[in-house]
């Protein structure tokens, strides 16, 4: 393993291994593969595949030691776990015993400062995780005052992105925004530090990076496919990391998912079933040792046996709490 993949501590390992539960013989996916940690835990459990999915290319080829330690059981690709369906018909799959995805980015792209996802590096603005499109410099000089303020407001949560967008207009008029740092320091002549949790910043760059990834609709696309993919008793277990993500995971098992006791008793109309609403959080000994653990939110269900030839009803973006700006 490199200092890279060293560095990122995967989140909740323990309770996803108790939720998946890997087995012989079974297919799971690792949507967000990130540096493996979750991978080679499953694969080290059972004698089981799993296909790790991830948009960064640096993500890949930090799992080449998986590679050559489960030559036969571990395939990767290089996508977005939006396109989940796809991914595993090419690969020769049908159906898929698990699915975890673990949101949003790694330690390694935050502290990689020439990734530019972050206010403490100085580096140029990117934020891109699959390296290619719109990066945030392109957004930042480019966009509108309303589009801006939007993405801010939407992403972010921010209640000052209308002055934050003004500012960065009336910058960019001077001259163009290149770095992390230059963004930092228009949002703190904006808003200045009045909460020692929450840096000015953090909310900016959280929207920036949701909308250059397109975080929001990725999520919602990978739940719709894994009710495609997933077979009966298959289990799909999102950990996600602000009130967003979350909005939707929730949302999306609440429309299309049943009790255990219900689903014991009777046949059910529904594609998932939850054993419990509660959302688990990690303990307090997992947050000292990592902190960036400290806000995840881990839901789970399985697949119910109705086949998506008897659902009767349909998904929808914005009824799930999905915004698109
Ligand atoms: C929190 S990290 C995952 C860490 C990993 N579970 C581990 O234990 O090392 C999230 C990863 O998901 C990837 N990612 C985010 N959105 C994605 C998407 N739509 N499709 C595929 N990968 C995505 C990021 O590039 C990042 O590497």
């Amino acid at each position: 393993m490199s200092k890279l993949e060293l560095h990122h501590k995967s989140v909740m390992c323990e309770e996803v291994l108790s939720i998946l539960n890997p087995t012989d013989d079974c297919i799971y996916v690792d949507g967000t593969l990130g540096a493996g940690g979750h991978t080679r835990r499953i694969l080290e459990e059972a004698d089981c595949k799993v296909i790790g999915i991830d948009k960064d290319p640096v993500a890949i080829s930090l799992c080449n030691d998986i590679k050559a330690n489960h030559k036969n059981n571990f395939f990767t690709v290089n996508g977005s776990f939006s396109d989940l369906t796809d991914h595993i018909l090419t690969l020769g799959f049908k159906k898929i015993d698990g699915i975890l995805l673990d949101l949003g980015t790694s330690s390694m792209q935050l502290d990689s400062a020439e990734r530019g996802f972050s206010f403490q590096y100085d580096a140029p603005l990117d934020m891109r995780m699959n390296q290619t499109g719109q990066s945030a410099y392109d957004i930042v000089n480019s966009l509108s005052e309303n589009s801006l303020a939007d993405i801010i407001y939407y992403y972010g949560e921010e209640r000052s992105s209308r002055k934050i967008a003004k500012a960065i207009v009336n910058e960019r008029k001077i001259k163009k925004i290149k770095t992390t740092f230059e963004l930092n320091k228009i949002i703190l002549n904006v808003k200045k530090a009045n909460n020692k949790k929450i840096h000015p910043s953090t909310k900016t760059f959280q929207a920036l990076r949701i909308h250059i990834n397109n975080e929001l609709k990725d999520l919602y696309n990978a739940l719709i496919s894994a009710e495609k993919v997933l077979s009966e008793k298959g289990k799909l277990i999102v950990i996600s990391f602000h009130s967003l993500e979350d909005r939707i995971v929730k949302n999306f098992i609440r429309e299309n998912s049943v009790s255990l006791k219900k689903y014991n008793s009777r046949e059910t109309e529904k594609t998932f079933v939850y054993e419990s609403r509660k959302v688990l959080k990690p303990t307090e000994e997992e947050i000292k040792k990592n902190r960036r653990s400290r806000s995840a939110k881990l839901r789970w269900v399985f697949r119910s046996s109705l086949s998506l030839s008897k659902l009767n009803s349909s998904h929808n973006f914005s009824n799930y709490g999905g915004v698109k700006c």
